[in-house]
């Protein structure tokens, strides 16, 4: 069985105004009737499942626990961290929960803000990775890149991309071994990668034993396993909420599975913890931005993505999303406007990206 971790305590501020500190992305029904984190969970139902452990900020207690009831899950966990260490500390103490009776499961740590089209294809390709996790690999998922996206990881393999097969779908694609890692590359490493056609993106998506973790984290970080476990230890079991103990878990660093693991396993010769990269080919995306929900999302005959009370006249290739009231354009182009009850967004689609520094600017400014 496998036991899902899914990461849910970030705060998407690219999706600013619909994402806001109190209400982050995960939690908003972005792309139709359940919200991102409930999308993760439904996607999850072809596999052979253990209880879920969701971790998330104990700010977003009660929104998350209500999203899990609706799921009628018969078991999961809320693990929850009194402030953000990002994602390395939250696998940390998800691995340390679930081997606390002396089991060892497989986890798949997931985030909580990505949308998959094909949820058979992205079955497949878990299921065909089971195996090695089980033997105690890190297996990764890899996605085919299309551009030179600096916000993501990129894993070198060894196959020159044209020759991996399949989609997954029927459980033909072969896992790769992982030969290195990198995270978050400038423009022009990114660039020469994408040229170079040995390197997928890294999905974010990572399967592995929950020993394999705690022992690559106790190596390549102890003094978070340290803090972790500590707050593990002291957590207080509260009705739906496992509260991981604050003073432990602040004294934790904190830093990203990307950055803490995936990027210093490959070259590291004493852990002898493989790394294997099965192909993912299953119109996945991180709905990161303005723009990836464009895309990820169904659109009309003029392209428009639109959501609520909207009437457009003239207009193509546009993100129009009225939460409040009634949005009207005419003659837009390639425009993303999402108005909600207080703030009200209007960009071009192309410039989505910049909505990160707005959102400090804001913050700055008070
Ligand atoms: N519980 C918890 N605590 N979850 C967190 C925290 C935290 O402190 N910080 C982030 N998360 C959650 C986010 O909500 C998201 O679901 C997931 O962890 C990943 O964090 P992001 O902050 O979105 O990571 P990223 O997008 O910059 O990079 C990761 O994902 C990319 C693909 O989307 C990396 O794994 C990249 O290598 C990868 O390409
Ligand atoms: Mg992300």
């Amino acid at each position: 069985r496998i036991v899902p971790v899914v990461l849910s305590g970030g705060s998407g501020t690219r999706l600013w105004p619909v994402s806001r500190e109190k209400h982050p992305k995960q939690l908003q029904p972005l792309l139709g009737g359940e919200s991102l984190l409930q999308n993760t969970l439904r996607r999850l139902e072809g596999l052979p499942l253990g209880a879920p452990i969701v971790v998330s900020n104990q700010e977003y207690r009660f929104i998350t626990a209500e999203q899990l009831r609706q799921l009628g899950l018969a078991h999961w966990t809320l693990l929850l961290e009194p402030i953000g260490r990002n994602t390395a500390p939250a696998l940390t103490a998800a691995a340390l929960f679930a081997t606390r009776d002396g089991d060892d499961p497989v986890l798949l740590a997931t985030p909580a803000d990505h949308h998959v089209r094909n949820v058979d294809a992205f079955t497949a390709a878990v299921l065909h990775g089971l195996p090695e996790a089980e033997r105690g690999a890190v297996v990764t998922f890899g996605i085919v890149p299309d551009r030179p996206e600096t916000g993501y990881g990129y894993i070198e393999t060894r196959v020159m991309q044209s020759g991996i097969p399949g989609d997954g779908a029927g459980g033909a694609a072969a896992s790769i071994e992982l030969l290195a890692f990198r995270e978050k590359p400038d423009a022009t490493i990114a660039a020469e990668y994408v040229a170079g056609g040995r390197h997928f993106w890294n999905s974010g998506i990572f399967m592995l034993r929950a020993s394999v973790w705690l022992k690559a984290i106790g190596h390549f970080a102890p003094e978070m396993l340290a803090a972790c476990r500590a707050a593990v230890e002291s957590a207080n079991e509260d009705g739906d909420f496992v509260r991981l103990d604050a003073d432990a878990f602040a004294a934790s660093p904190a830093d990203s599975i990307d950055y803490a693991v995936m990027e210093k396993l490959p070259a590291d010769r004493t852990l002898d913890i493989p790394g294997r990269v099965v192909p993912l080919d299953a119109g996945w995306s991180d709905v990161g931005a303005w723009d990836a929900l464009w895309q990820a999302i169904e659109r009309d005959a003029d392209d428009n993505a639109v959501k609520g009370d909207v009437w457009l006249e003239d207009s193509h290739g546009n993100l129009v999303i009225a939460e409040h009231g009634l949005v009207a354009c005419i003659g837009c182009e390639d425009m993303v406007v999402v108005e909600t009850a207080d703030a009200v967004l209007i960009a071009p689609k192309s410039r989505t990206q910049e909505v990160k520094r707005i959102v400090s600017r804001l913050k700055a400014a008070g």
